[in-house]
């Protein structure tokens, strides 16, 4: 193998890293990609069966919150990239438990930062460090209004708020030490591999399962979905095309009330599932609202269309059907992330290795 370039994706046995890693060992031979993720209840390997035995991917588990395990990392490779993905990333959870949001947003991101700082010190040139956020650090709009990249950061939950100060110190490095860095902040994704503690593949399997669908408070809250592809075209760009020190938003430009979209989705599943068309949705339920819950989000990614060339795929149904059909298709797949068998993989793997 010709290695022209070692890049370090971390979280990548999560739902939207595994579909980065996937495009980056398929579309980069030249490249060796090496995922570390701690596998936390999010991180599922099974994700990555089909590339595991690629000959330019590595995979190293490491919980990004040591630092000496990060700095024995970028020992261990030189690292000419970075995309970094692993975080905590569900706002439920953040209210529940907000200090594992600090600990591995945070502090993880921070020892990430001290390791390429280290490393690159003398030499930043063709260096990467490409920090993936969210738009939810943008905080909440109302019923007008787009978040674009100058909009003022004003995140309302713990998780918002570990993922805006992991931005902030982001800067910082770049400012202060001259660390190559990017980040792009994104709407909601959805599609294959989504830990089915989100809103669409909750939703999916409840109906499936002829289980309630729980709608926060009136279901009126709005978001900006984007298909995991989409957003992953986006890194690949920004990766290889972004200008240093810059933000870009990345959004679908596709806003849905969150009663809207479960009642497409009961739809659509009314359809794969042959049942009478209204059947599912009569499992809507609504249950007490999370606390603090933003109202509307939605992204102006002109900046990354006009500079980069980027645009997502417009039609939404499509691409929830497609989610639908892997879901339902992938029955083992969902079965093993509920039943938490999929943690049992790793041992399967490398307990040998
Ligand atoms: P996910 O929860 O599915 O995956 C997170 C991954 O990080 C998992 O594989 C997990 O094992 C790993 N991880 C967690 N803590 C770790 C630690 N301490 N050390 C090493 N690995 C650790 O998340 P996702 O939805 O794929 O999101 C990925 C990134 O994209 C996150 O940074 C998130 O903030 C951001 N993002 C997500 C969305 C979205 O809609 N899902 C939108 C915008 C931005
Ligand atoms: O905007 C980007 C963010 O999108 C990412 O940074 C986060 O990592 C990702 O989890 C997502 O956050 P949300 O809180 O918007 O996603 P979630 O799927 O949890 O909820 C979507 C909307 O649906 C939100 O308004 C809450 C609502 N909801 C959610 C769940 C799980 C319900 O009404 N019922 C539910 O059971």
């Amino acid at each position: 193998m010709n290695t022209i370039r070692t890049i370090l994706i971390t979280g990548g046995a999560g739902f939207i890293g595994s579909h980065v890693v996937r495009r980056f060992v398929g579309r980069y031979p030249e490249y060796l990609i090496v995922n570390a993720d701690k596998l936390t209840y999010a991180g599922n390997l099974e994700n990555l069966t089909d590339i595991e035995k690629k000959n330019n991917y590595r995979f190293e588990k490491i919980d990004i919150v040591e630092k000496q395990s990060v700095l024995d990392l970028f020992e261990k490779y030189n690292f000419d990239g970075i995309i970094h993905l692993a975080a905590e990333s569900h706002v439920d959870r953040s209210i529940t438990g907000p200090d594992e949001f600090v600990f591995t947003n945070i502090v993880g991101t921070v020892n990430l930062l001290n390791a390429a700082l280290k490393k690159w010190k003398d030499a930043f040139r063709g260096k990467l460090f490409y920090h993936i956020s969210t738009d939810e650090v943008y905080g909440s709009l109302g019923k007008d209004g787009l978040f674009t990249e100058k909009t003022a950061y004003d995140p309302k939950s713990p998780y918002s708020a570990s993922k805006a100060s992991s931005d902030h110190m982001v800067r910082a490095y770049n400012h202060t030490f001259g660390v190559p860095a990017i980040i792009s902040n994104c709407s909601n994704n959805y599609g294959p591999n989504q830990f089915p503690e989100k809103l669409i593949p909750l939703a999916i399997n409840n109906i499936k399962n002829n289980k309630p669908i729980p709608v926060y408070g009136k279901g009126e809250n709005i978001r900006d979905w984007l298909y995991v592809e989409d957003h992953v075209a986006a890194i690949d760009l920004i990766f290889h095309k972004g200008k240093t020190g810059e933000t870009y938003n990345i959004g679908g430009n596709n806003e849905w009330k969150n009663l809207d979209l479960i009642l497409l989705l009961c739809r659509i599943m009314d359809k794969k599932l042959n049942r009478e068309e209204g059947t599912s949705e009569k499992l809507i339920t609504y249950v007490k609202d999370r606390p603090g819950h933003d109202m509307r989000y939605a992204i102006d990614s002109s900046k990354l269309q006009k500079e980069l060339g980027w645009s997502p795929i417009p039609d939404f149904a499509d691409g929830l059907e497609k989610t639908v059909e892997w879901y339902l298709i992938n029955t083992r797949w969902l079965e093993r992330v509920l039943s938490g068998d999929y943690n049992k993989y790793y041992d399967l793997m490398y307990s040998h290795r």
